[in-house]
């Protein structure tokens, strides 16, 4: 591997992580295989067993349980993902491992008597909790794709979460806010402590004794040591004692699903994403479609035509996707082979006024940008496969509540759910049926691991995080690649823009558009709203002409970083 942003410095092992922690990342080549993920310590276990014979499945799931320890913001067993893996052959299959929602749970959940969300109850404390897939997603896919036994995949969580590891100046800043929390948030008060009682410093050792018991059973009796048994007990205890809903009845119950992936093609790549119960391997492709109508590469990147273009294409996939998307297993007839079609693209194409705004009518037919917290990592290996993950818990550190017997914090996903039937406003909240609340139904996510690939080979595996943002940052992102021809770390820092229908606006990466073009669309009728940062993309590209891998994670990662070999 060749870092090209390695710098000398090293003074013993902890230094040496400090600094690359901390380091600043452009791009990382490798020959052999790659991981990209929010944590360069998780991104080495995953390296690391490919390096003992792995495939890039089981790098996936080494990286994936690492992650829970390292970055336990969206790094998660308590909360649930997505698979887009293709193999060396060129098939392609996804897992989807979306929570679920409980059997006690019902369309009015979380209303009042007025018909109003009741305390933020859809987001906050344990009703907001969905039935977790993570343990039971990974599992599902290496009982048939991996290679090495999986113990041997759990181990390395398990010492990382028992020995600890060096606390980071990116997790130190989280951790003092997260340690001064609401005390109703159990688990945080005492998550980022040593024995002394202290919040852990940079520099020194943070370890996890609950979490490692936790991993101990899932590496010791695989799905079963989550869903069944000690752990599923002490969940049902936790939940009883504390308000929530979910029974180890729910958790025997829970099943990940293997499915047949998106396919689309934009000028010549094929396109691999996430079917439902995402929305964003159908937006992905929506907009693609539409794009390659516009004949976008003749389109100044940047420009006002650019930003309109794009803004467009957005707000009618975010319509359709509010009007048509759900769990499929609940919503049989989803026109999803229309919403696909090259010759849909071209009518959604025609009705693009070049110079105006189009308007968002809440009453034809929008949610709050929802959970920003979630991680995405990238994986290739030298057999050729490839893995896009992305899991999640929903908001940072999901519902912020947990047993501190199993060092785990769960997801507050039910947020995904439309909360209020029937009622669809201008601020973003939705109310359409496909994503009303029922039991055992999974909610609509915007989750968009993606893998681009030409001659029936991996050339992009590119995913964020971002709740419905990460749709319009995989899809410019992907854009920066193909049509742009952009490297990989300059189509991930690329100026990024978000419009999601309703609210009607274009939200724009401060500093990164210029006030002219914001003046100009102004006067087509779009309104503006600057944020600090869209996305935190991982991404791996293959160059067939020199045989290497280059991986490139989002500078706006604190801890991420690409390892390879
Ligand atoms: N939790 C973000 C999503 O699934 O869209």
């Amino acid at each position: 591997m060749i870092n090209i942003n390695s710098r000398h410095a090293a003074f013993g092992l902890t230094m040496l992580l400090l600094f690359f922690i901390s380091s600043t990342k452009a791009q990382t080549y490798a020959e052999n295989g790659m991981v990209v993920s929010d944590n360069v310590i998780a991104s080495q276990v995953g390296v690391d067993i490919m390096k003992k014979g792995g495939n890039a499945i089981d790098a996936a799931v080494a990286t994936a349980f690492a992650l829970e320890v390292t970055h336990p913001e969206a790094g998660n067993i308590g909360g649930g993902g997505f698979i887009v893996f293709m193999k060396s052959d060129g098939d392609v299959t996804t897992f989807d491992f979306r929570e679920k929602a409980p059997l006690a749970a019902s369309p009015g959940m979380f209303l009042d008597e007025n018909g109003e969300i009741k305390n933020n109850s859809n987001h906050q404390g344990l009703l907001a909790v969905g039935v977790p897939g993570t343990v039971a997603g990974l599992y599902q896919a290496h009982q048939k794709y991996g290679k090495l036994p999986w113990a041997e995949l759990v181990k390395p969580s398990v010492e990382l979460a028992k020995k600890g590891f060096t606390m980071t100046y990116g997790l130190y800043n989280v951790a003092v806010r997260m340690s001064e929390r609401d005390p109703a948030e159990d688990i945080m008060r005492n998550y980022f402590r040593g024995e002394d009682g202290e919040v852990v410093k940079p520099g020194e050792t943070w370890k996890q004794p609950a979490l490692a018991y936790t991993l101990k059973q899932i590496e010791k009796h695989g799905r079963d040591g989550f869903y069944k048994g000690e752990v599923a007990q002490k969940i049902e205890d936790y939940m009883k004692a504390n308000g929530g809903i979910i029974t180890k009845e729910d958790l025997e119950k829970y099943e990940a699903v293997e499915r047949e992936p998106l396919k689309g093609t934009f000028n010549g790549y094929d396109i691999y994403s996430m079917p439902p119960p995402s929305s964003g391997g159908v937006a992905l492709i929506e907009m693609m479609n539409l794009m390659e109508q516009a004949n976008i590469s003749s389109v100044e990147f940047n420009s006002t035509a650019y930003v309109h273009l794009v803004a467009e294409a957005m707000r009618r996939a975010f319509a359709d996707r509010a009007e048509y998307l759900g769990d499929p297993d609940f919503n049989l007839d989803m026109p999803l082979d229309r919403l696909l079609s090259k010759d849909f693209a071209k009518t959604r194409f025609e009705n693009i006024d070049m110079n105006k705004a189009s308007i968002s009518d809440p009453a034809q037919f929008g949610h709050p940008y929802g959970g920003d917290n979630t991680t995405h990592f990238s994986i290739v290996d030298k057999e050729g496969n490839a893995i896009s993950l992305t899991y999640t818990l929903e908001n940072s550190y999901g519902v912020k509540m947990g047993s501190d017997k199993l060092g785990f914090i769960f997801n507050n996903e039910m947020g995904d759910f439309n909360p209020v039937p029937g009622v669809t406003t201008a601020t973003g909240q939705i109310g359409s049926d496909p994503n009303l609340v029922a039991p055992e139904k999974r909610m609509l996510s915007s989750m968009t691991p993606t893998i681009i690939a030409k001659d029936g080979k991996p050339y992009l595996v590119i995913g964020s995080p971002g709740g419905r943002t990460i749709i319009n940052t995989v899809f410019q992102t992907v854009l920066n690649v193909l049509a742009y021809d952009m490297r990989i770390d300059r189509a991930i820092e690329a100026m990024k823009i978000h419009h999601q229908w309703l609210p009607d606006q274009i939200l724009y990466e401060r500093n990164l558009l210029s006030p002219d073009t914001r003046d100009a669309l102004e006067k087509m009728g779009h309104t503006l709203r600057p944020t600090t940062n869209i996305g935190v993309l991982m991404g791996i590209t293959y160059d067939a002409s020199t045989k290497l891998y280059t991986g490139s994670s989002d500078s706006s990662s604190e801890d991420g970083g690409a390892r390879g070999y």
